[in-house]
């Protein structure tokens, strides 16, 4: 969970449990990401995953989108007490490649990518360094290429799922099945292990992807409001407060589609059709307002990733929330059993 919420401690304690915990580094520079690796292995000796986006950089953009944006966005810069945007400049996120430099040194045991996908010699080159590899899909089309570029697994995210949609093949409005047909139809199309994502908050949820066929179930808003996570204390709040799915999705933060925790920037930058950069360009825009929000308490402009599924999160610690979810799941699992008598 990239943007600050997936923490060394986060995952140390995921992986202490017997999960397997994640960095986000989409967003984060690579002595950063150094840092956070060996923060890990002094907490655990146990697998961790390390996670990138696959997303290319956009080309140089014009003044004129820049000026349309940056309209788009003042009078909320203003209105939190921040000076004046100012037009983004390249670079808008971390070097791709110097981020991989650090993967290929540091040699997490496993590494995924998410919002693209990587050619199969480069996957190829983390495997011979002894790394598992794996993808993000959001449709069978996107599962097969992942597939044919050799990755290990092959993460099935449904429209439920929280944070980024990691579409990449088509128009990702045109890719949001859920999490429930899209695992049954990947794990019919590929012989890569799947992991279903999107959704999935307790034991019955994880009983339900086995079910599927899936492999394994990759959670996220279920850690949001464990204490280890980073997550801004009004993303805890508003997201532990969550009566249902209080979710929609929007590019207005980033400039790709993430599903999060409704706000007021989502519904009216969303309702004037108000224009914004390309990812991470947006991003970038975005970023001192975000910040600003999070730290006055003010929900109004924070990016509250989360899931459809959302009402069914705990503020648990990491630890116990795995014990609790293995728990759940095999109840569930010999629930089920007992249905053939
Ligand atoms: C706060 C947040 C941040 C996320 N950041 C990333 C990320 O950096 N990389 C990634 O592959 N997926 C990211 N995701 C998506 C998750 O990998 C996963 O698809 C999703 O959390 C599953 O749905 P759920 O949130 O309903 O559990 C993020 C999700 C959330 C909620």
């Amino acid at each position: 969970m990239a943007g600050g919420t997936s923490t060394p401690a986060l995952a140390a304690a995921v992986t202490g449990a017997g999960a397997l915990g994640s960095l986000g580094f989409a967003y984060t520079q690579p002595e950063g990401m150094q840092r956070d690796i060996d923060a890990v292995r002094e907490r655990t000796g146990g697998a961790f995953n390390a996670n990138l986006f696959g997303a290319p950089q956009p080309a140089a953009i014009e003044p004129s989108a820049q000026r349309a944006a940056i309209a788009a966005v003042s009078a909320y810069y203003e209105e939190i007490g921040l000076p004046a945007p100012q037009p983004v400049r390249p670079p808008y996120a971390p070097d791709l490649e110097a981020q991989l430099a650090i993967v290929e040194s540091s040699r997490p045991p496993v590494f995924t990518f998410h919002l693209g996908e990587l050619p199969a010699r480069r996957v190829r080159h983390l495997q011979s360094l002894g790394i598992k590899v794996g993808g993000s899909a959001t449709c069978v089309a996107e599962a097969r290429r992942l597939e044919t570029n050799s990755v290990d697994f092959i993460v099935a995210q449904g429209a439920e799922a929280g944070g980024h949609r990691g579409t990449y093949l088509r128009d990702p409005y045109d890719a949001l099945t859920g999490t429930f047909a899209l695992v049954r139809m990947i794990v019919r199309a590929v012989r890569a292990p799947v992991v279903a994502a999107g959704g999935i908050m307790d034991g019955a949820g994880i009983a339900a992807a086995l079910a599927l066929g899936a492999q394994a179930a990759q959670l996220g808003t279920a850690f949001i409001a464990c204490p280890e996570s980073g997550a801004a204390r009004v993303h805890k709040e508003r997201l532990l407060a969550a009566q249902e799915d209080e979710t929609l999705i929007t590019e207005k933060f980033s400039g790709k589609p993430a599903r999060g925790l409704a706000n007021r920037f989502m519904r009216e930058m969303g309702a004037q059709g108000a224009p914004h950069l390309a990812f991470p360009a947006q991003n970038a825009l975005t970023g001192a307002l975000r910040a600003a929000s999070a730290k006055a308490g003010n929900p109004d402009f924070v990016a509250m990733w989360a899931g459809q599924a959302v009402a069914l999160a705990r503020a648990l610690p990491a630890a116990e929330l795995v014990a609790a979810l293995e728990a759940e799941t095999l109840e569930c699992l010999r629930r089920l059993a007992a249905l053939r008598r």
